[in-house]
């Protein structure tokens, strides 16, 4: 390899869109303070999935609210693409609750976040399309939340987020009210926008199965105050086949006795 050569290679070398080191939060309410979160550290290459998994009340939503923005008051460091959550303008969140407007349709409630960035009425209703088109929304567009189903509505709640062109997208438990299948169905569309949008993603989920056949990396967190016990990576991630494959029940069972062992 001349020297040419050798420095492409380093320049295609993956580097870490999410940096934390030494997180800590602390809840106060009413005098009463929670350790959240304590020596949390965890790296997440871009343009890859990782996935969180620990048991209730770890910390998780805590971890991925201050990734989004929402908690400043946080000790340690937290940094996307080299800024601070609160600098970042390039994340958006899905929550469980999928948080759409049940008066607006399907079609407004995804171009609302365009109308608020101020974007054209002309490109808002070109990439609302593009988008809607993309998860197979296009024809609903003129349902409103209510007169959907919950994977419709969980799909709308990525839509939304997506319209806005995030590098990170941060999920806690998209999917968790969802029947088995239609979960497996969004954990496909999930793949398919990543592969399609070249986004970071990082998940919170309570599914062995899911982490498993999403995240390129895996976090295993600690009862509160939670902290990273184990992180893998997985090349099973990303494989439609992977849910077949003895290695997937084996590590699967694998991360299953490790959460059971700490609980
Ligand atoms: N606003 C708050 N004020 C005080 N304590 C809080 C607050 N939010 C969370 N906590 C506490 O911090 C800890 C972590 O909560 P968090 O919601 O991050 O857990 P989680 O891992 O997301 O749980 P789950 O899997 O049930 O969603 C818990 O002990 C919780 O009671
Ligand atoms: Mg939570």
């Amino acid at each position: 390899m001349n020297k040419i050569d050798l420095e492409t290679e380093k320049i295609r070398e993956p580097k870490d869109y999410l940096e934390i080191e030494s997180l800590k939060v602390t809840y106060n309410q009413r005098g009463q303070e929670t350790l959240a979160l304590e020596n949390v550290n965890l790296t997440l290459p871009e343009a890859s999935i990782g996935a969180i998994i620990g048991p209730s009340g770890c910390g998780k939503s805590t971890l991925l609210n201050v990734v989004a923005g929402l908690n400043p008051s946080y000790e340690g460091k937290v940094f996307l693409n080299g800024k601070t959550p609160q600098e970042s303008n390039e994340v958006a969140l899905i929550l469980q609750e999928y948080g759409l407007l049940p008066w607006k349709t399907v079609w407004d409630n995804v171009r609302l976040g365009l109308q608020i960035k101020g974007v054209s009425k002309g490109e808002a209703a070109e990439r609302t399309e593009e988008i809607l088109t993309q998860l197979g929304l296009l024809q609903l567009r003129k349902r409103f939340p209510i007169q959907l189903s919950g994977g419709q509505r969980q799909r709308v709640a990525i839509a939304r987020s997506l319209v806005l062109k995030p590098e990170l997208l941060l999920m806690d438990e998209p999917f968790s009210s969802l029947d088995a299948l239609t979960r497996e169905e969004m954990q496909e569309l999930v793949l398919k926008v990543w592969q399609e949008n070249g986004l970071t993603i990082l998940l919170i989920t309570h599914n062995i199965e899911e982490a498993v056949f999403l995240g390129h990396k895996i976090f295993t967190m600690s009862p509160c105050p939670g902290n990273i016990l184990e992180e893998l990576t997985n090349p099973l991630a990303g494989d439609h086949e992977a849910r077949g494959k003895v290695e997937f029940l084996e590590l699967t069972n694998y991360l299953r006795q490790n959460l059971r062992g700490r609980e």
